[in-house]
């Protein structure tokens, strides 16, 4: 099973890189496999340290991926680094081994320290809507216009449906991004 998170690495300055990532469990591990190249990436090989940030705020997946990255953090309490002030829960790691991969290494980890913050609210669909258009966004140079088209359209009803403000602005901070791409117009599929 994947999952899906923010993860939190230490840039070379000290500041947090923060990435929405897949991660799933093996055992007593937590396993995170980024793509080459990627800064999460050159961060984990070079610190040996992760956050997972098990937040609700879809507006942080969308910001990291459209260029707002500068969200409010909090020190971490048993690894170097910081997690998101507003997760729900998160869960600090260590790095214990490495399976090498050309084009995806994964990285295996030990849980230092795991802390609750706030509850669960409950599954809503414009959160996922906005985590289905995220990944869109990330792989636009290879996805067909009109497959693309054709699911920002679907994902739209849950957002009109069911959106809060954090999901709306989301939603606008991914469609807009989506729209600037030069393969891609999803003019025609908000406008319905
Ligand atoms: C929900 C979601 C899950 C993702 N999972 C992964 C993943 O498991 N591995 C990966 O390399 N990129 C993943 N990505 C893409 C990265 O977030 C994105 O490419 C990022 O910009 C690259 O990481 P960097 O910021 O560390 O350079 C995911 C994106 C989303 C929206």
């Amino acid at each position: 099973m994947i999952y899906e998170a923010l993860i939190s690495t230490l840039n070379p300055d000290g500041s947090a890189h923060f990435s929405p990532m897949g991660y799933r469990v093996e055992g007593d591990s937590t396993v995170i496999a980024p793509f080459v190249p990627s800064t999460t990436l050159d961060n984990l090989r070079r610190e040996g340290a992760a956050v997972l940030n098990f937040s609700d705020d879809v507006a942080i997946i969308a910001g990291c991926l459209t260029g707002r990255r500068d969200w409010p953090t909090i020190a971490t309490q048993a690894v170097p680094g910081w997690r998101l002030a507003t997760t729900l829960a998160h869960r600090e790691l260590s790095l214990v081994r490495c399976e090498a991969d050309e084009t995806r290494p994964a990285f295996f980890f030990a849980t230092e320290f795991e802390q609750m913050h706030a509850p669960f609210k409950g599954f809503n669909r414009a959160q996922a809507a906005v985590v289905e258009a995220a990944i869109l966004l990330t792989r636009l140079d290879w996805l067909p216009a009109e497959k693309v088209a054709a699911e920002i359209a679907y994902l739209k009803i849950a957002i009109h449906k069911t959106a809060g403000p954090v999901e709306s602005t989301a939603w606008d901070w991914i469609t807009e991004a989506i729209q600037m791409h030069p393969a891609h117009d999803v003019s025609a599929a908000l406008s319905v």
